[in-house]
């Protein structure tokens, strides 16, 4: 299929984007390069550098590379700035696809993946969490989310839009040539690989009282390649209806485990800081995936730490300095 791939020079696009080429897509790629890196673009690939709030040039890349679906990454995913700026997010995210899907229904391409989150879901009540639970967003970035998806339905159902949402949980790890270059970072696992390699203070461990085995957070790791897979089987297949799928591995790790195992993997001490709470961070976060599994016959092939890890810390290591080298 040709795919057009928003947000694809970030860190689970630009992955996205070469699973789906290996799996014999024609793929190009649109995203602003605000928080994206030219150098994530594989080579050959069309690259469209414009914001999906301009519909026109959305419908331009959309008619350029004879688009026949979309899968949809780009976005702003910060949970915490989210709630400092709500405008923001509501415009990049909520106007952005809104824009995005006008291109689609003016060029008549009418299927889409839709990169969701678990912050969809706030604090959960139960553990692990499927996709039946309640939606109860605890920041403007879930609410985005949890919106667009409630488009997607309303779409389907009016317009015939063909959609599915994946529901990410903590995307982590790296393939070869293509790994996690934020700026600034603030995602666990690149911050202590980033110490590992002398580049940034040690890392505090947000909160240590809460109610886990250790006392830190729990939280459901997805090696990026494996949620990039999803997507291939999600394009093969998307309904009106629309289907919703959890993105998890469904076995948690507290942040002093993967402490333990970021030890481990780059054989470097590793110090941290003990701190308070991140404000909004709930104790656990595990998916159950057994929806996408018994539908779509997705399985992780990376489901332990050690190898997400691994793959992170080679990339890392290889790229001190990201997409910059
Ligand atoms: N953590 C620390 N210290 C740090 C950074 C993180 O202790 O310096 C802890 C957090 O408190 C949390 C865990 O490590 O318990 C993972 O935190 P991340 O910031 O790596 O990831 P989040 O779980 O906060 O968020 C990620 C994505 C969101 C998505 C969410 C869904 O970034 O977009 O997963 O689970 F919504």
């Amino acid at each position: 299929m040709n795919v057009l791939v928003t947000g694809g020079a970030g860190y689970i696009g630009s992955v996205v984007t070469r699973v789906l080429m290996r799996e014999g897509h024609d793929v190009a790629v649109f995203d602003s390069l605000v928080t994206g890196h030219r150098g994530a673009v594989p080579r050959g690939v069309q690259l469209h550098v414009a914001d999906t709030r301009d519909t026109v040039a959305v419908r331009g890349a959309l008619r350029d590379h004879r688009a026949e679906a979309v899968v949809h990454l780009a976005a702003i995913s910060q949970v915490g700035t989210s709630v400092l700026d709500p405008r923001g997010y509501f415009d990049n995210n909520v106007r952005g696809s809104l824009s995005l899907l006008d291109a689609m229904l003016a060029e008549n391409v009418g299927r889409i993946v839709f990169s969701s989150t678990a912050a969809v879901y706030g604090e959960p009540e139960v553990c692990p969490i499927d996709e039946a639970a309640p939606t109860q967003p605890k920041s403007p970035y879930g609410d985005t989310k949890r919106m667009i998806e409630t488009v997607l339905q309303r779409y389907g159902a009016a317009y015939g839009l063909e959609h599915t949402s994946l529901r990410y949980f903590n995307a982590a790890g790296a393939m070869p040539d293509a790994g996690e270059d934020h700026r600034p970072e603030t995602h666990l696992i690149p911050k202590l690989f980033q110490s590992a390699l002398g580049q940034a203070p040690p890392v505090t461990v947000f909160g240590t009282d809460y109610p886990t085995p250790d006392g830190t957070c729990i939280r459901d790791y997805i090696h990026v390649e494996d949620l990039a897979r999803a997507h291939t089987l999600a394009l093969g297949a998307l309904s009106r209806e629309g289907r919703v799928y959890n993105l998890g591995c469904g076995g948690g790790f507290s942040v002093q485990q993967v402490l333990d195992a970021a030890r481990r993997v780059s054989g470097c001490p590793i110090a941290v800081q003990l701190g308070a709470r991140r404000e909004g961070d709930p104790a656990i976060l595990v998916a159950s995936s057994a929806r996408i599994a018994a539908e779509l016959g997705w399985r992780p092939a990376y489901p332990g730490i050690d190898e997400i890890l691994t793959h992170a810390w080679d990339w890392m290591s290889k790229h001190p300095n990201g997409y910059d080298d």
